[in-house]
């Protein structure tokens, strides 16, 4: 089976062929991040625009490079939702007009859902259902115990930001530049973690909610204490190194709290998945895996490529329906419309304290 995959739902126009073993033929990400840094952020206007114009000529490279034409593909998929809508119109329509012309199935894929099974991808095979998994991108941050394709539960999600993009403005906060997670990262590379007294966010606190609001709004006051003038390099780097170091102890504290209900329910699973542009963050995946060295269960997570928003893992999300509950059932109507919102588990109760996201 081979599967055209389509990512336009924030900043990254994006497209893949990918195969029923999870084989990568060909794939291109084109970054939009030079349109955005003027802006300091995504602008949805300016990422809509981009991704209508490089669109086209993507997925021609890509088809190129893996040597097909679009009549020997099994189905076209683009991310239906959630994300900038704007985008999203882009890529569902340039799906649709494939599948029509082609006369192919067409997929409308959760985008959340291409990186909740991206682990699956890039181990084909080898990360069995059921894990527990923390998504953790510029939009969410949730913890899911994933069943299998189109099952999710979800055990705990954020009351206020998301983790990147608590990431995002701390380093605009701190004038290091967009986007954020990178910067702030490599910043804190040469920083002194224990210099501030950053807070830990619901910590001990029941349940599996995050909260990084607060965090973020910490960062600021400290800063602001600091001397006047512009911030020193060092200053920069505790504060990044600190930040960074109340996140990790966060992520463990909920993660653990997730993991004892996780293992109730699937009393044999023994996988933390990690997924999302914030899983490419090399320091909270070497805090993560102190916490499951100690709590004896296996971290698995992505090449960082495949954390931050791909087309392959779109095409993925496809095959493992298709794989699931056969093409028939799985391929989508041409008349889906793009969801803006679009949760994975859309019983999941509003988190505990309210303002929660989808
Ligand atoms: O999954 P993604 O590429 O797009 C969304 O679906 O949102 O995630 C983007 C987010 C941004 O907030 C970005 O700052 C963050 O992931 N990110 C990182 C790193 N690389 C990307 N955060 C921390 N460390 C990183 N190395
Ligand atoms: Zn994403």
């Amino acid at each position: 089976m081979i599967v055209l995959g389509i990512e336009t739902s924030c900043d990254e126009t994006a497209a893949a062929v990918v195969n029923g073993d999870g084989v990568i033929i060909a794939e291109n990400v084109l970054s939009q991040l030079e349109d955005h840094r003027p802006y300091g952020g995504v602008v949805p206007e300016v990422a809509a625009r981009a991704h209508l114009e490089h669109v086209d000529v993507l997925i021609g490279k890509t088809m190129a490079k893996a040597g097909l034409s679009f009549h020997e593909l099994d189905a076209v998929a683009a991310t239906g939702g959630p994300g900038l809508i704007g985008g999203v119109i882009v890529g569902v329509m340039t799906a649709k007009a494939i599948a029509t012309a082609c006369n192919l199935p067409f997929l409308a894929i959760n985008h959340m859902e291409g990186h909740a099974l991206s682990a699956r991808l890039s181990k084909a095979g080898k990360v069995a259902f059921p894990y527990l998994l923390l998504l953790m991108s510029g939009g969410h941050c949730q913890l899911l115990d994933v069943e299998g394709p189109g099952r999710y539960k979800r055990l705990g999600t954020t009351i206020d930001d998301a983790l990147g993009e608590a990431f995002d403005k701390t380093a605009k906060m701190l004038g290091i530049g967009y986007p954020g997670g990178p910067a702030v990262e490599a910043a804190a590379k040469q920083g002194d973690a224990a210099r501030f007294a950053l807070p830990r966010p619901m910590k001990g606190r029941p349940g599996c909610d995050f909260s990084f609001s607060g965090l973020k709004t910490a960062v600021r006051h400290v800063a602001l204490g600091l001397p006047e003038g512009p911030l020193q390099k060092t200053d920069i780097a505790d504060l990044c190194a600190g930040f960074q170091a109340a996140a990790g102890d966060v992520l463990a504290d909920r993660i653990s709290h997730a993991l004892d209900d996780f293992l109730v329910n699937h009393p044999d699973g023994n996988s933390l998945v990690i997924a999302g542009g914030v899983a490419a963050n090399q320091f909270l995946r070497q805090r993560l895996q102190v916490l499951t060295d100690q709590r004896s269960i296996f971290l698995i997570a992505p090449p960082p490529s495949l954390c931050t928003d791909n087309g392959a893992m779109i095409a993925w999300a496809a095959i493992e329906r298709i794989q699931d509950m056969g093409m028939e059932k799985a391929r989508d109507n041409l008349n889906f419309k793009p969801r803006p919102r679009w949760p994975l588990d859309p019983d999941a109760p509003t988190a505990a304290f309210a303002g929660a996201k989808a």
